[in-house]
């Protein structure tokens, strides 16, 4: 009797599939990922990094037309970003957006000596010359000589606290085109309110919102980011708010990208000055209305 030929396998054939193609984009640099440690030594990913690089890309997709922007109509590019910390970011917009675009620069603007160190001699190692890093604070850096007096795009992502506040003074006195930010807590607002609450109790019924704590730290968190939206609307520039990645990525995660217009929103200077009366933040009124 003749034996039956063995059936082909239903499973399919194994494909291999290389981890680092979901990562890499032509031309990029994988000597940078693995000093920023997004891949390890021997060139994998782990999962925490993936989440960075993750949040990162997205971020730089937003930041990419702007650039293209700035670039067709000018040779120069100067773009700072601050908060920098490890500078994820500015290293990884210059590898792959401006590296080959002669006169793009990018400043990173970072407190943590240990971080800029780090930065600049990674820089150096990678050849991006047109990378420099300030070991200084944002608002410093707004006065300082040893940066230019214009700035085209001004990014902060995750910036502590009111540092993403002094990077907005930051991009107005530097008459930026565009002004991307993801910020961070900011605890200033919340304060505020808190010290005021028992006037407000007589005030408003919206008050009811900072009697727990809890409420107060988030209201005081999304307040923020509304006047800081109609400080940029009332300077002239356009604002968009969306969410950057799910929220499994990071709780910080609303992103503002704000462009020159030239024509400030009729009353969005208004409204600030009114929702400040009416949550007794007045006193933070130089913060965001001058
Ligand atoms: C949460 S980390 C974010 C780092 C980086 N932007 C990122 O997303 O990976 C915030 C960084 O801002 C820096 N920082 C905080 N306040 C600052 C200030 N006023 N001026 C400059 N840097 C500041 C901190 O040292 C820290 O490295």
């Amino acid at each position: 009797m003749k034996r039956a030929a063995p059936k082909p396998s239903a499973a399919k054939p194994a494909v291999y599939t290389d981890p680092l193609a979901e990562v890499l984009r032509p031309g990029q640099s994988v000597e940078l990922l693995k000093e920023l440690h997004i891949l390890t030594r021997d060139g994998k990913l782990n999962q925490d990094s993936r989440r960075k690089l993750k949040q990162v890309y997205h971020l730089c997709n937003f930041i990419a037309p702007l650039i293209d922007e700035v670039l067709d109509r000018q040779d120069t590019l100067q773009l700072a970003d601050h908060g920098a910390g490890k500078s994820y970011l500015g290293f990884i917009l210059y590898d792959l957006y401006l590296k080959d675009r002669p006169g793009a620069h990018i400043a990173g603007i970072e407190t943590r000596d240990e971080l800029v160190a780090k930065s600049r001699d990674l820089a150096t190692r990678l050849g991006f010359e047109r990378m420099r890093f300030l070991n200084t604070t944002v608002a410093e850096a707004t006065r300082t000589d040893a940066l230019p007096d214009r700035f085209d795009i001004v990014t902060a992502l995750h910036a502590c606290n009111t540092a993403t506040d002094d990077a907005i003074r930051f991009a107005l006195a530097k008459q930026a085109r565009h002004i991307v930010l993801v910020p961070c807590c900011q605890a200033e607002v919340a304060a505020v309110l808190r010290k005021h609450k028992n006037a407000s109790f007589g005030k408003t019924p919206l008050s009811e919102i900072w009697r727990h704590p809890i409420h107060t730290r988030e209201f005081g968190s999304q307040l923020t980011n509304v006047l800081r939206c109609l400080q940029l609307e009332a300077h002239g520039y356009q604002v968009s708010v969306t969410e950057l990645v799910g929220w499994e990525h990071s709780l910080k995660n609303e992103l503002i990208v704000a462009s020159q217009t030239g024509q400030p929103r009729g009353d969005a200077r208004a409204r600030l000055a009114a929702i400040l009366d009416a949550c007794n933040l007045t006193e933070l009124a130089p913060r965001f209305l001058e």
